[in-house]
């Protein structure tokens, strides 16, 4: 039986805590099928040792087969330009492994109330694909400051990483039934290509990737008219690919939707690479006091498994997969033990514990 090799990298905040509650659930789906290995690398080890991944973290998470991440970033350790030092460890690797597919699942569970009225489990069920490698993020750390008068960031849109963000939505809505309210396959370019021509350039892209997907329909939304939409008609999104910083934005507004980012997941995939954690950050106000909600981490997990599962034609991975979203599901549905975030008191590790039963 193949074994796989998971790098871990807790990072700061609450960070250690969900990473932690995510492997103690992935042991017990996966037995000794995973085999984790614990690397440093965040704000807190910049603040130590200078380096916020370091080249032995690096090297890890370039050998094994996935990567497991809590959160990075505390304030106050930033960067003399004023940007922050631990969203270096997302933004390298995401850079250094080219993590092209940012993979956010937007789903409304039982058991978790939307802040949209009227609408309940089922109808909201998309997955937004934000650009991960370029857009306005290509210039992380080559913005201009001129002399403390001017400040420039450059959008950058390539050919290649439109096509191939483009075709992974395209594939993903051909994986998945169709949007909650027609069935129909679709993939929504978010975009402004009504402004600039970087946008219209991402769009253009997009469409010539489409037209060799007859079977899922394409559709476009303008970013500021797409917050609308994922407030009034949620059921009518199946896939939303955009830009990099777009992807951030709607991503954010999305999980709002769904309970909110303690339930956010995230798979950061790459051609040879995937960096799972959950989409929020570090919180550090409520680092160690046992009060975070693993269930983001944990549901990244099982993105985990279904990536190695669907590479590695791994049918138990497969199944794992889905036992540990429906033990996350099983948990949020039942409705006693409801996590922080989601209203209720319990722990982390009630949390934790509470799924990890659903799966014995
Ligand atoms: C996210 C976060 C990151 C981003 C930060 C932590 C680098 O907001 O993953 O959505 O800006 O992409
Ligand atoms: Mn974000």
């Amino acid at each position: 039986m193949q074994t796989y090799d998971i790098t871990t990298i807790d990072g700061d905040g609450i960070g250690p805590e969900v990473c932690q509650a995510t492997v103690a659930v992935l042991r017990e789906a996966c037995g000794s099928r995973l085999r984790f290995q614990a690397h440093a690398g965040g704000a807190s080890h910049y603040a130590r040792t200078g380096a916020v991944l370091p080249e032995d973290t690096y090297a890890a998470c370039r050998q094994s087969h996935a990567i497991l991440h809590g959160a990075a970033g505390l304030p106050g350790i930033t960067y003399a330009d004023g940007t922050e030092v631990g969203n270096d460890l997302h933004l390298q690797l995401r850079f250094r492994l080219d993590l092209f597919a940012n993979v956010r699942p937007v789903k409304l569970y039982r058991g978790v109330q939307s802040p949209l009225r009227d609408w309940q489990p089922g109808q909201i069920d998309y997955v937004i694909v934000r650009e991960n490698t370029e857009g306005l993020y290509a210039s992380r750390g080559a913005g201009v400051n001129l002399r403390g008068e001017l400040a420039t960031d450059t959008l950058v849109v390539t050919r290649k990483g439109v096509e191939r963000v483009a075709r992974f939505a395209f594939e993903l809505a051909r994986q998945r039934n169709g949007a909650p309210r027609d069935g129909r396959r679709r993939v929504t370019c978010c975009d402004k290509a009504n402004i600039l021509r970087s946008y219209a350039f991402f769009r253009a892209v997009f469409d010539e990737v489409g037209a060799g997907f007859a079977d899922v329909e394409r559709d476009h939304a303008y970013a500021d008219a797409i917050t609308v939409h994922m407030l009034k008609k949620p059921d009518f999104y199946d896939v939303i690919v955009a830009e990099n910083m777009f992807g951030d934005i709607i991503s954010d507004l999305g999980a709002g939707t769904v309970g909110g980012l303690g339930i956010a997941a995230s798979a950061e995939l790459g051609e040879h690479h995937g960096l799972f954690q959950g989409a929020h950050g570090s919180a550090p106000d409520i680092a160690g006091q046992n009060l975070a909600s693993p269930v983001a981490t944990i549901l990244s997990g099982a993105l985990m498994l279904r990536w190695l599962g669907g590479r590695h034609a791994d049918a138990e991975l497969l199944s794992a997969a889905t036992r540990v979203e429906q033990a996350v599901q099983a948990v949020l549905a039942a409705g006693e033990t409801v996590p922080h975030d989601l209203g209720g008191t319990a722990t982390c590790t009630a949390m934790t514990a509470a799924i990890c039963r659903q799966l014995g």
